[in-house]
């Protein structure tokens, strides 16, 4: 997913165009605004964390475009491709990381990318209707 500053920032194209040099092909894609529920229930494991109501109003905060990607190793590979939670780190660490590239801080990170095989299956169908085809 690119996240509101994301898109905001006009990252997009540069974001696709890291993905496909990458390896990635992208399945499905679609352009949403997420509302107070909906960014509640995405990130509803972090509920309870402090910085839950700030992430709740940085998502709702404009656009998200939301992708399905695929390859080989693909939760992995992507998780490494956008670098460390907070882009302040990334800058530091993995300065060629996606998150470094467009993020600003452990909040505003710019991209999300599903964390397990669970995760990824909960967020593709939380944002794509499953379909006979698959
Ligand atoms: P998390 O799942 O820990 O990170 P990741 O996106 O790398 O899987 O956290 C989810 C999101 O919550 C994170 O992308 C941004 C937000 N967040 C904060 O705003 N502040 C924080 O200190 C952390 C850890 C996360
Ligand atoms: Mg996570």
């Amino acid at each position: 997913m690119i996240k509101p500053d994301g898109l905001s920032g006009n990252y997009t194209d540069r974001v696709k165009e890291i993905i496909l040099d990458s390896g990635f092909s992208i399945c499905k894609e679609m352009v949403v605004q997420l509302d107070e529920d909906t960014a509640k229930s995405f990130y509803a494991e972090h509920a309870s964390n402090s910085f839950f109501p700030n992430l709740v109003r940085y998502m709702t905060s404009g656009p998200v475009l939301v992708m399905v990607l695929e390859k080989v190793n693909a939760i992995a590979d992507w998780r490494a491709l956008i670098g460390p939670t907070d882009a302040r780190k990334a800058k530091v660490a993995h300065p060629y990381s996606i998150r470094a590239m467009c993020g600003v801080d452990s909040e505003r990170n710019c991209v999300h990318g599903s964390d397990s095989p669970e995760s990824a299956v909960r967020e593709i169908s939380f944002f794509f209707k499953a379909t006979s085809s698959g």
